[in-house]
């Protein structure tokens, strides 16, 4: 029997607030599992995709790790078959890039299938590739971090250049997953197609200043630049309740709040153990007061990203 090379990669935050298509954050605790295996034919075939929430396509060109795969292959000029099988990790439309997260285990997996010739940098276009399918627009901010781990700087979409900045080693991430869907398409096409010079000196400086922070691993920083004045008022008019969670968070002791992606995930941020229950209660239950359910996690950054799994009991909670 041909081996099978099983990869997992971690959810992601992307974008970081103010750094729109830009900036990126893995997260432990969800994530996405794909397995490869060669078979003697020349196609792709997705076996199966298991624990998924809604119907995701079989088709390899339509779906995202399908297309990662052939994307990489396309890289290494081979024409092989590959055998997939995927496991969902998070829901999807969440704002936590679980089209991402197939995508960049599919590239990696694939990669490690075929001797491990391509460094993560190297798989981050493939699976951007893949990611443009689904999501009309390209960019890496979720599959960056999904592959590398911490937090990612897309400085260019075309050509691709991303930098891998470090992480923040006291973050605590409160997330929490709202059940409703928005779809990253619909969530980008409200976005303003002009900003204010104002509103863009803002964001830029924060957006900055969080780079600096994932780079020096300054909570500190971080802390002080949640801010996105452009992206965000426009965003939170799809989550009911947006502006009380918010308004709580902070009340509970958060240092910022903002959505996750294209949500409608939300995230808040601490540094302190104690606090951070405190701000998902209120959180949760200020969604349920809007008659919104919700889902929340307490995690913390994940510094590995895609990760070879070899044992049956990989404990994903933790990567
Ligand atoms: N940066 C993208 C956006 C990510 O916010 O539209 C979507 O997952």
């Amino acid at each position: 029997m041909s081996k099978t090379i099983k990869v997992f990669s971690p959810a992601t935050i992307g974008n970081i607030g103010p750094g729109f298509d830009v900036l990126g954050l893995a997260v432990k605790g969800m994530g996405d599992t794909v397995e490869v295996w060669k078979t003697s034919c020349d196609k792709i075939v997705i076996e199966e995709i298991l624990n998924a929430d809604h119907d995701i396509t079989k088709d390899p060109d339509k779906n995202t790790a399908g297309i990662a795969a052939r994307e990489v292959l396309r890289l290494l000029k081979m024409n092989r078959g590959i055998g997939m099988r995927i496991t969902k990790g998070m829901p999807a439309g969440s704002g936590l890039g679980s089209s991402a997260a197939s995508a960049a285990a599919a590239a990696y997996a694939v990669s490690k299938l075929f001797d491990d010739k391509l460094s993560k940098m190297d798989l981050i276009l493939p699976a951007t590739l893949a990611e443009e399918y689904v999501s009309g627009g390209f960019f890496a901010d979720n599959v960056a971090p999904a592959l590398l781990g911490g937090a990612t700087l897309t400085r260019s979409s075309v050509p691709l250049d991303v930098t891998h900045l470090g992480s923040i080693s006291d973050l605590i991430v409160v997330l929490a997953l709202p059940h409703i869907q928005i779809l990253t398409k619909d969530a980008r096409d409200i976005l303003p197609s002009e900003v204010e010079m104002k509103n863009f000196v803002s964001n830029m400086a924060n957006a900055c200043l969080i780079a600096s922070a994932f780079s020096t691993d300054n909570y500190k920083l971080f802390s002080r630049s949640l801010k996105d004045i452009v992206i965000e008022p426009v965003r939170s008019t799809l989550i009911p309740g947006f502006d009380e969670v918010k308004a709580v968070a902070m009340e509970a002791g958060a240092d910022g709040m903002t959505i996750s992606g294209a949500g409608p995930a939300v995230f808040a941020i601490t540094n302190k153990k104690k606090k951070a229950p405190i701000i998902e209660d209120a959180m949760a239950r200020t969604f349920k007061k809007n008659k919104i359910d919700c889902r929340t996690l307490l995690t913390t950054p994940s510094h590995k990203g895609s990760l070879q799994v070899t044992s049956d009991d990989f404990d994903f909670f933790n990567h």
